[in-house]
C-alpha cells in the first residue's frame, strides 16, 4: 500500500473519501450530514462506520464516515486506531484507493500513517488466496515529514510481525543471524557455537544443546552521527520453546514459535535506525537458539556457569529464556553502555497477571522505568510495572549452586525479574515481559490475531 499526502483531497477523484465525525457534531461534508446524521442518526461514536454512495454528487464514488468519538478525548492514539479501522473497512469493501480527510488541524501524520499500516497488515505469505490489499491512500493536511516517520514505524512493525508470525521451521537461529547480517546501516557480528563457548556463556549454551539447530549469538551495532547516549537492547530469541525435557503440554506449545518475539522486535527496531538516524550508539543483541528435548538436552539438576561466573542449578528446563538472557545481559553490561533494555516473552505468570493488555516492566532504575512507561503510553502500548522485592530471591536459593533458575510458582514474573538482575552490573536496566502482548489469539484494538510487534513502537520512540 502506497501512502501519499496532498493538501486538498475533497475534490480529488477517488474510490472512497474517508471522513471523520466527532460524537454529536457535524462532518465537513453536507452530503454526509444529510444522509448519515439527519436521515440515519449516525452518532459518530468512536469506531462506528457509515458507508454512503455518492452517485456522482462529489468526485468520490463513496464516502466512508468514521466515528471519532468525543472531541475532547481525541488524540494521537485515537487517530491511529480510527485510521486502522478505516483501512480494515476499506479492505472489507474491496476498495483499491481512498483519500482520508478527518478535517483535523493537528499534525497527526505519524499516527495516521502508522494506523494505516497496522490496519493494512495481513500475514498471507503461505495462503494461496491472498487478502485484499489497498493500492494507495492519500491523507489530507498532514506533513510529509510526519507521514514518513509513521511509515518507518509501520515498516518496522510489519518487519517484526512477519518474522514472529513465521513458523519455527523458517525462523531458525541461523535465519535470524542471516537477517541481522543483511540489515542496512549497521554492523553485525555473529558468534557461532565455538565462539559462544569461548565467551563463557554456559547458561545460553546449555539451553541450545538439545537442538540440531546451531545457536547464533547476534550482536548488531548502530552508530549515529553525534552519539549522545549508548544503549543496548536485547531480545529473547528462543526460536521454538518446547519446554525441553520438562516438556510443555500440547496446548501450551502451540504458539511457541513466537518465543523469539523479543528478538523479532529488536531486529525490527535495528532495521529502522538507519532511516531514523538517532544521535545514539545502539547495540542490538540476540542469543538465538531452540529449546528442545533430545539425548543431548540439558537436564534438571545440571549446574551451569554463566558468563559472569555465577552458577545456576537447572530446576526446570522450561525456564530457558532467563538462562539465555543471563549471558546476553552479561555481554551487554561489558559494552560500556548507559542503559540496557531486554524484551522477552518470559513468563506465563506475566500473562496471568496482566493478560494481553499490558507488558510487564521491571528494572533497577525508577526514572528509566517511568520514562519507558510514558513512552509506551504515547506510542499506543501499555507497560505496567511489576515489583522486584528482594524476597522473591529467596525462592531461587539452591543447595548446590549460586541460584536455581526457577522458584515458587507464585509471583513468577517477578521471580524471573530478580533472576535476571543477578546478571546486570553497573548499568541502568529495564526488563519488559511481553509474554502476553506479543501474540494474540484474537483481534484486539487495531491489531489482528497473531504477532503484534510488541515493543517496536515504544523502543523506536524511546531511542529516537
Ligand atoms: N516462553 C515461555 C513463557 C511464555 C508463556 C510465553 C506463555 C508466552 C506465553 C517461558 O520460556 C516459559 O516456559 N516459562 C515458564 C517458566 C516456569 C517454568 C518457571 C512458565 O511461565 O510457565
Ligand atoms: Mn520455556
Ligand atoms: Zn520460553
Amino acid at each position: 500500500m502506497k501512502i501519499k499526502v496532498s493538501q486538498e483531497v475533497k475534490n480529488t477523484p477517488t474510490e472512497v473519501l474517508v471522513i471523520g465525525q466527532f460524537e454529536g457534531e457535524k462532518t465537513s461534508l453536507e452530503l454526509a450530514n444529510t444522509y448519515a446524521i439527519e436521515k440515519d442518526g449516525f452518532e459518530g461514536k468512536f469506531g462506528q462506520t457509515y458507508l454512503l454512495h455518492t452517485f456522482g454528487k462529489i468526485p468520490a464514488d463513496k464516502i466512508l464516515i468514521i466515528g471519532l468519538g468525543k472531541k475532547e478525548e481525541f488524540d494521537a492514539n485515537k487517530i491511529r486506531e480510527a485510521v486502522a479501522k478505516s483501512i480494515k473497512k476499506l479492505k472489507q469493501i474491496k476498495a483499491k484507493n481512498a483519500c482520508i480527510d478527518f478535517d483535523i488541524n493537528c499534525d497527526y501524520g505519524k499516527s495516521a500513517a502508522l494506523g494505516a499500516m497496522i490496519g493494512d497488515y495481513a500475514f498471507d505469505k503461505y495462503k494461496s488466496e491472498k487478502a485484499h490489499r489497498l493500492e494507495e491512500i492519500t491523507f489530507a493536511k498532514f506533513s510529509e515529514k510526519e507521514i514518513n516517520e509513521g511509515i518507518i514505524f509501520g515498516d518496522a512493525m510489519k518487519f517484526t510481525r512477519d518474522l514472529a508470525n513465521e513458523p519455527a521451521q523458517y525462523a531458525t537461529p541461523s535465519k535470524l543471524a542471516e537477517i541481522a547480517e543483511n540489515i542496512e546501516g549497521i554492523t553485525t557480528k555473529i558468534y557461532d557455537k565455538d565462539a559462544i563457548e569461548r565467551m563463557g556463556m554456559g547458561a545460553y549454551l546449555a539451553v541450545a544443546q538439545g537442538s540440531i539447530q546451531a545457536p547464533k549469538f547476534i550482536h548488531m551495532k548502530y552508530t549515529g552521527k553525534n552519539p549522545k547516549r549508548k544503549i543496548a537492547i536485547i531480545g529473547k530469541g528462543i526460536c521454538f520453546d518446547s519446554g525441553g525435557l520438562d516438556i510443555k503440554p500440547a496446548s501450551s506449545m502451540l504458539t511457541m514459535k513466537d518465543d523469539m518475539s523479543g528478538a523479532a522486535c529488536i531486529l525490527g527496531v535495528m532495521q529502522a535506525l538507519n532511516k531514523l538516524q538517532p544521535d545514539a550508539e545502539i547495540h542490538g543483541i540476540i542469543a538465538a537458539c531452540e529449546n528442545m528435548p533430545s539425548g543431548s538436552s540439558y537436564k534438571p539438576g545440571d549446574i551451569l556457569t554463566a558468563k559472569n561466573g555465577k552458577t545456576i542449578e537447572v530446576d526446570n528446563t522450561d525456564a530457558e529464556g532467563r538462562l539465555t538472557l543471563a549471558d546476553a545481559l552479561c555481554f551487554a553490561c561489558e559494552l560500556g553502555v548507559d542503559e540496557v533494555i531486554d524484551v522477552a516473552t518470559l513468563t506465563g505468570a506475566c500473562v496471568v497477571a496482566l493478560g494481553t493488555i499490558a507488558s510487564g516492566i521491571m528494572g533497577n532504575n525508577e526514572d528509566m522505568i517511568s520514562r519507558l512507561i510514558s513512552t509506551a503510553k504515547d506510542s499506543g502500548e501499555t507497560f505496567w510495572q511489576l515489583p522486584m522485592f528482594s524476597e522473591y530471591k529467596d525462592s531461587l536459593k539452591s543447595e548446590v549452586a549460586d541460584m536455581k533458575n526457577t522458584g515458587s510458582r507464585f509471583g513468577g514474573a517477578s521471580t524471573a525479574g530478580v533472576f535476571l538482575q543477578e546478571f546486570v552490573k553497573d548499568v541502568k536496566w529495564s526488563h519488559i515481559d511481553i509474554a502476553g502482548t506479543a501474540y494474540l489469539e484474537k483481534p484486539q484494538k487495531e491489531l489482528i490475531a497473531g504477532a503484534t510487534g510488541a515493543g517496536v513502537r515504544t523502543l523506536l520512540n524511546y531511542l529516537k
